[in-house]
């Protein structure tokens, strides 16, 4: 058993519809801003450090630039962090309801670790804009830094095991999540993203947005364009080869037809992607900028397609069982609605059965605790035969129609299978 399972209630099909299209928006919102922050910070304390040990401004002014632009406003880790990571939990929980796994406690784990790295990230930020040569810079800068990068390998490998039911007995610790080639892979693919999102998004942010970044010396520009274009044309290439590897661990569980066409239309969009690399480059080529983040963010969409229809289709069976208790924990529910319908089957039964019938004895008629059972809860049959008693047992005689309304007999019916049998 799960411990979050008591914080959810199985999922009618028509809700897991539901759940599946918000936890695929918030993935949209998530990843790529993760993917972001993790770059922001990557790039902003390294070239931070490289700038103060070399006295090159150049490099200090874009470690401050990056991380102004990359985490965008302080707003942003609310709409694009903390509400999208709160959701995918939540999501998660819902779809691996009764799953036993670990996964779940991982993604848990996974958001705690994202939200103390915001603080710590958002500090950075700040000291950086108070004060620009403050040695705690490197303190919370890498303590963000590595936090974060920690969330989002547990978060890769919690992802990819949700959609592996095959290794769901065998992982079933925190060790053996780190170190199996699935999270590892799946981490360097979030890798990747990070790297085309942050590169195109220095490009857009430095260049584009708001009519770009004010004061900018040639040299300067010439550094944002080489790094953040290299950036990008690397984690470019890696990125669809890391998408063809992953069909290597997808367990046969989890592929489908749709799951090839997305793949596809990634691969499109990834081509598409390389000739605006090229051109941006070149310095003309900045005036696509907008494009080229656009596009990004679509292959990215496109990715997170693939991959919820991969894990839609690995837990086919435990949507199953889940849809299943909806509908039963539904029925109960209604039943209850019946025994609350103001009719007083206890007191139907001293005016009308008790004279023929106990619990556990014989009397005229059988004992409830022998033939009750018999309708294993069906309210319905045991109903009709109330209403409409037949012969059945050679040993009694028959019982008399007792002239219930159809109300009367479903609650009598109700009444009598929550009691009988039960000591
Ligand atoms: C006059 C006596 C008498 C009264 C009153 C009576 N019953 Fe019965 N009941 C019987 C007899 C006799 C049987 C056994 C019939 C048989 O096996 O064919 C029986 C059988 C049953 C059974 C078992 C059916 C089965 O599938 O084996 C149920 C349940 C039952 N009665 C419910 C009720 C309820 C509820 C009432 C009151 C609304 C009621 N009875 C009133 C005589 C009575």
């Amino acid at each position: 058993m799960n411990i979050f399972d008591q914080l959810v209630i199985p999922a009618s099909s028509n809700h897991i519809l539901l759940i599946k299209y918000m936890l695929t928006i918030s993935l949209i919102l998530f990843i790529p801003y993760i993917g972001m922050l993790l770059g922001g910070m990557f790039i902003s304390t390294y070239f931070n450090k490289k700038g103060k040990r070399e006295g090159n401004s150049l490099y200090t002014r874009f470690a401050e630039d990056v991380i102004n632009k990359l985490t965008i406003s302080g707003n942003a880790k609310f709409g694009l962090g903390v509400i999208p990571a709160i959701s995918i939990f939540l999501a998660y929980a819902q779809l691996l309801y009764t799953a036993k796994t670990i996964s779940l406690s991982m993604i848990a784990l996974a958001m705690v670790l994202f939200f103390l790295s915001l603080s710590f990230i958002y500090k950075y930020k700040d000291i950086f804009k108070l004060e620009r040569m403050l040695s705690q810079i490197n303190y919370t800068g890498s303590i963000g830094k590595y936090l974060l990068l920690t969330a989002v390998y547990i978060f890769a490998g919690a992802m990819a095991l949700a959609s592996s039911p095959d290794n769901w007995n065998s992982v079933n610790n925190i060790m053996q999540l780190i170190f199996s080639w699935q999270s590892m892979f799946n981490f360097l693919t979030l890798l990747c993203i990070s790297g085309l999102v942050s590169g195109s998004a220095i490009i857009f942010f430095f260049f584009k947005w708001d009519g770009g970044l004010k004061d900018m010396t040639d040299d300067y520009s010439e550094l944002v364009r080489r790094f953040a274009g290299n950036l990008a044309i690397i984690s470019g290439i890696l990125f669809p080869l890391m998408i063809l590897l992953s069909y290597v661990y997808l367990p046969y569980s989890a592929l489908s037809p749709l799951l090839f066409y997305y793949t596809v239309a990634v691969m499109l969009v990834s081509i598409i992607l390389g000739s605006f690399i090229s051109s941006i480059l070149k310095s003309s080529g900045v005036g696509s900028a907008t494009m080229f983040f656009a596009m990004i963010i679509i292959m990215i969409s496109l990715n997170i397609f693939k991959d919820q229809q991969a894990f839609a289709t690995a837990i086919d069976l435990n949507t199953v069982i889940i849809t299943e208790l909806a509908d039963k924990l539904e029925k109960e529910s209604q039943s209850k609605v019946t025994q609350s319908s103001g009719i007083d089957a206890e007191a139907i039964f001293t005016q009308k059965c008790s004279a023929c019938h106990k619990f556990d004895q014989k009397v005229v008629g059988p004992p409830y605790d022998l033939t009750v059972p018999k309708y294993k809860g069906d309210v319905q049959k045991l109903a009709e035969y109330i209403l409409n008693p037949q012969k059945i047992d050679p040993a009694y005689p028959p019982m008399p129609v007792q002239g219930l309304k159809k109300k009367e007999a479903t609650a009598m019916a109700q009444w009598l299978i929550d009691k009988a049998g039960k000591k």
